[in-house]
């Protein structure tokens, strides 16, 4: 027993790495062995926790609550800011007091007809289209900043209120939505 034991362990011995590189092999070649059964289980593991985060921070997150231009989404530095710029820039066309005798005044900014326009569009569209269209004759080219200011100066006149920080331009504002 106890010499066969020995030769049994001894003849065994040199063999077993051979095995296991094989079978190693074999399971490299089939694609089917330990590592890709490995693989799988590494993934389906990864996937439980992935689920299990997104299950999380779906909870967590609170539904964002849409702002609007009655959220304080300007402040009163920047409206004066802007209100400088509308001065220089904006005003001999859009404010009807300013508009040379016998040229037709661009539609007012100020007001329920402005409003009722822009009633639920959002302040990104407004601030594009300020930076990408005004003024009217191209004689100065505004950036996204200045149209953002601008814009909180068009909130001030139409009586939104301001608060602590700046209206941004870019993707911060651009779902802001307007309301009357
Ligand atoms: C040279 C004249 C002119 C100047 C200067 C000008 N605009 Fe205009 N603006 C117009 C005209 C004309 C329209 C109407 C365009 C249209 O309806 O297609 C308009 C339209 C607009 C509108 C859309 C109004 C609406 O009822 O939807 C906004 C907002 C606006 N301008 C902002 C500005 C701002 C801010 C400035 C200053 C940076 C400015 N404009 C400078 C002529 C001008």
């Amino acid at each position: 027993m106890g010499v066969n034991g020995v030769t049994r362990t001894a003849t065994a011995a040199p063999a077993a790495p051979r095995e296991d590189r094989e079978s190693s092999n074999a399971g490299a070649r089939a694609s089917g062995g330990g590592a890709p059964r490995a693989l799988k289980r590494t993934l389906a593991i990864a996937l439980t926790v992935f689920s299990v985060t997104l299950v999380v921070v779906t909870a967590q997150a609170p539904p964002t609550p849409q702002r609007t231009t009655k959220d304080k989404v300007y402040s009163k530095d920047q409206a004066a800011k802007g209100e400088t710029q509308f001065g220089k820039v904006c005003a001999s066309c859009h404010d009807p007091a300013k508009v040379a005798a016998g040229k037709k005044p661009a539609p007012q900014l100020i007001g329920d007809k402005f409003l009722d326009k822009w009633n639920q569009k959002t302040l990104g569209e407004l601030i594009s289209l300020i930076a990408t269209t005004m003024p009217d004759d191209g004689s100065v080219v505004l950036t996204d900043d200045e149209a953002a200011d601008l814009v909180a100066y068009i909130l001030k006149a139409n009586n939104f209120p301001d608060g602590p920080k700046a209206l941004p331009s870019g993707e911060a504002s651009k779902d802001i939505i307007i309301v009357k």
